[in-house]
């Protein structure tokens, strides 16, 4: 790993044997591209990349006549010159114009990466990066820009950022400010994004690209389960283990954008950064505003081999604290079991039962505190119940503990119902835009996270609880989009600051709690997978994937998770059946073996099964408790897409390739069909492997595959539905 500075063709070189990252200073003096691909020798110049046919009728001035910023790529493009494609940002000067040219002025290499300040990113030590920090000026608007380039040394990947400087007198607005943008020389790729809705996340769709742009955004407060901000480029004949694939993952956790356009002249230009739709940052003499950060990764290995990317950064270089990389707690939750209606004692029966089986943590859900016995009630008063916790979070736990299981609870601490405590005294401290109605969602309001009053009360109120009970766990829940954006703190010219003001609020109060309770295992949740974004990850290391929890559907949406997040994020538990969301039934065994690749736990009360179906579970536990490790934090492949077919399947395999588990899952059955083979992935070519008391090596199972008839006890015969087997595989 390595980045090179050419100063007499003022190039950089950013490169790790994986990847090259070339980039230039222009003949107009702003940042240019001159190559993103797999890693090429070092030459100390490369500027004749540069397009000098002077084809467009709009060159930059008379000493760069035959330079137009439209006919080259560009790397951080500016408004109002010579290119024409969509700009990275754009500033309204005092004024009114938006045009802006930032051009080169320093540099500075240095080993390791920076933090963002209160924003989650990427970390790295000195030894696993090296950042380029590109210094830039426009010398009319008097601002500066900082472009950041971090390269790590094990992946190929380089996390970018901006960082704009009023160094003048007067207000600036910031109207966009997007976090990175990538130019790349033709445009024949797919865009695949992951879209979808509540209960049915992170499904995997494929756009042609063609002239004009393809985008997808949100704009409801939250990443959200409609668009994650997570997209692949593809070369159209990419599968999941050869070709090139380039990602995108958007460090953040609120409104984005993402957009690949591509030109008449064929550049294809990606975006991504917060969505300048609601958003504007005034910026006052001496104020600087600093984007979130934007991933890039690059494979030649397919999607799998970008996914695997993602993991492994995100497992070892976002993930942070006491449970990174560490196996996680097997836990029950009760919301399922008994929603809101509980007390004390109901709760201890399903502990009681749940630590027979072997569970090691109990979550208790949404309904412990406040008024709380429905939706209607009690959010924003975070103490408990007496008629349900008699004696306080606090007891409750310690029962918990005494039981031998950890104990954690279920939070909601950026929302407020109006019949609460805490709107009747504070009805100003709402997102709520004077003179309108105010919409409700799941009969709750917004509480205005961009005020520090307003994070500080929650945290005190939280403080409370949370003293002195053994706490081990929380899931921080989010239930509805932000509508009726205003802050009633701020004057008018700030109200598009909001937005992003929000979500630096709800950043600072997951980073006070960590760091005051750097014991407890975070899992954030937004109405399942709503928030489920690479922003959550530095400060919750596991993420309620869905709250579809039918097994089937359960498959697509794992699947589709995986492709940007690791398995050790995917919050997947086993519930009762016929399952809450979908009337449908499937077995234990298949809800387990979909849950295994996922952090695993149980939401039911395992009173309520059959004895068979117990004894089975505590076999499913001791099997997750021998495995976890591997299945969380091994190299994970996509075999065979449930999007694709009536069959899925996936393997994680250890890092010295001697053991490996597969999950081969019939969604539906198809009668008269011969059941075949399934490739695996990942094996040593020339390792023996034991499966089923028998020896394969892994190029047999890797090329020719399992027999599929050879699965599981009785072997897949006749497909049924929904039947599922996950068979370990070790080296001889
Ligand atoms: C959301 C979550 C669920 C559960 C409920 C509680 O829907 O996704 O898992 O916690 O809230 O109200």
């Amino acid at each position: 790993m390595n980045i090179i500075w050419h100063s007499k063709s003022k190039q950089f070189h950013l490169y790790n044997g994986k990847i090259s990252y070339i980039i230039c200073v222009t003949p107009v003096g702003e940042m240019g591209n001159i190559y993103f691909g797999k890693c090429i020798h070092d030459k100390e110049d490369m500027s004749y990349v540069i397009n000098r046919f002077g084809l467009s009728n709009v060159v930059v001035d008379a000493a760069t006549e035959s330079y137009s910023m439209e006919l080259n790529r560009q790397e951080y493009p500016s408004f109002g010159t010579t290119d024409f494609g969509t700009q990275a940002f754009e500033i309204e000067q005092e004024n009114g114009s938006k045009v802006s040219s930032f051009v080169y002025k320093d540099h500075k290499i240095f080993p390791g990466k920076r933090g963002l300040t209160g924003l989650p990113a990427t970390y790295a030590s000195e030894s696993e990066a090296m950042t380029l920090e590109v210094y830039l000026e426009d010398e009319v608007a008097k601002m500066s820009l900082t472009l950041s380039y971090t390269i790590f040394e094990d992946h190929p990947v380089i996390a970018r950022h901006a960082v704009f400087k009023n160094t003048g007198m007067s207000t600036v607005r910031i109207t966009r400010a997007l976090s990175a943008c990538l130019d790349l020389p033709d445009p024949d790729y797919e865009w695949m994004q992951f879209s979808g809705a509540w209960a049915r996340e992170r499904i995997p769709e494929v756009r042609k690209i063609s002239t004009g742009s393809v985008s997808i955004e949100s704009k409801r407060g939250a990443s959200s389960a409609n668009q994650n901000p997570f997209v692949i480029l593809k070369r159209p004949n990419t599968d999941e283990n050869t070709g090139e694939a380039i990602g995108f993952s958007f460090v953040y956790s609120g409104n984005f954008i993402a957009q690949a356009e591509c030109d008449t002249f064929g550049r294809l230009r990606v975006l991504m950064g917060i969505n300048p739709n609601r958003f504007t940052w005034p910026l006052s003499a001496g104020e600087s505003f600093e984007t979130p950060e934007t991933v890039i990764a690059r494979t030649d290995c397919g999607l799998n081999g970008l996914s695997r990317t993602y993991h492994e950064l995100y497992n070892n270089n976002l993930i942070r604290g006491k449970w990174k990389n560490t196996p996680r707690p097997i836990l029950i939750n009760n919301w399922e079991a008994t929603f809101m209606d509980f007390d004390e004692e109901r709760i201890l029966n399903i502990a009681r039962k749940a630590k027979e089986a072997g569970v090691e943590l109990f979550v208790l859900d949404d309904g412990w505190f406040g008024e709380r016995d429905d939706d209607f009630a009690g959010l924003g008063d975070w103490v408990e119940n007496p008629k349900k916790l008699p004696q306080g979070m606090s007891g409750l736990a310690r029962k918990v503990n005494a039981l031998g299981m950890k104990f954690g609870f279920w939070i909601e601490p950026e929302m407020v119902n109006p019949n609460s405590n805490l709107y009747r005294r504070h009805p100003d401290w709402v997102l709520a835009t004077p003179g309108r109605k105010s919409s409700l969602g799941r009969h709750q309001l917004v509480l205005d996270f961009s005020r520090k009053e307003v994070v500080d009360h929650i945290y005190g109120m939280l403080e409370k609880v949370l003293a002195g009970a053994p706490i081990s766990y929380i899931k921080w829940d989010m239930n509805r989009s932000l509508t009726e954006v205003f802050s009633t703190e701020l004057p008018a010219e700030k109200q598009g600051m909001v937005y992003h003001k929000y979500m630096m609020g709800v950043y600072s109060l997951y980073e006070r709690l960590r760091n005051e309770y750097p014991e407890i295992l975070f899992e954030s949740c937004s109405s399942g997978g709503n928030r489920y974004d690479a922003g959550m990850l530095y400060y919750a290391p596991q993420a309620w994937c869905s709250d579809n929890t039918d097994a089937i559907d359960r498959i697509r949406i794992q699947y589709g998770t995986s492709y940007g997040y690791p398995i050790s994020s995917i919050g997947a538990h086993v519930s009762a059946v016929p399952n809450q969301q979908t009337g449908r039934s499937v077995s234990i065994t298949t809800r387990a073996n979909v849950a295994y690749f996922g952090t695993f736990g149980y939401e039911l009360d395992l009173n309520h099964i059959s004895d068979e179906e117990f004894d089975e579970v505590k076999e499913q536990i001791k099997f997750m408790k021998e495995n976890r490790e591997l299945l969380q934090f091994g190299t994970f492949y996509r075999l065979r897409s449930p999007f694709e077919t009536d069959q899925s399947a996936w393997i994680v395999v250890s890092k010295d390739r001697r053991k490996a588990i597969f999950g081969f899952y019939c969604l539906r059955s198809n009668v008269n069909s011969l059941p075949g083979f399934l490739k695996l992935a990942g094996l040593s070519e020339d390792m023996v492997y034991v499966l089923g008391g028998e020896e394969y090596y892994g190029d047999e199972l890797m090329n020719l595959g399992v027999t599929l008839t050879k699965l599981g006890k009785g072997g897949l015969t006749t497909s049924q539905d929904f039947v599922s087997y996950v068979e370990v595989l070790e080296a001889r």
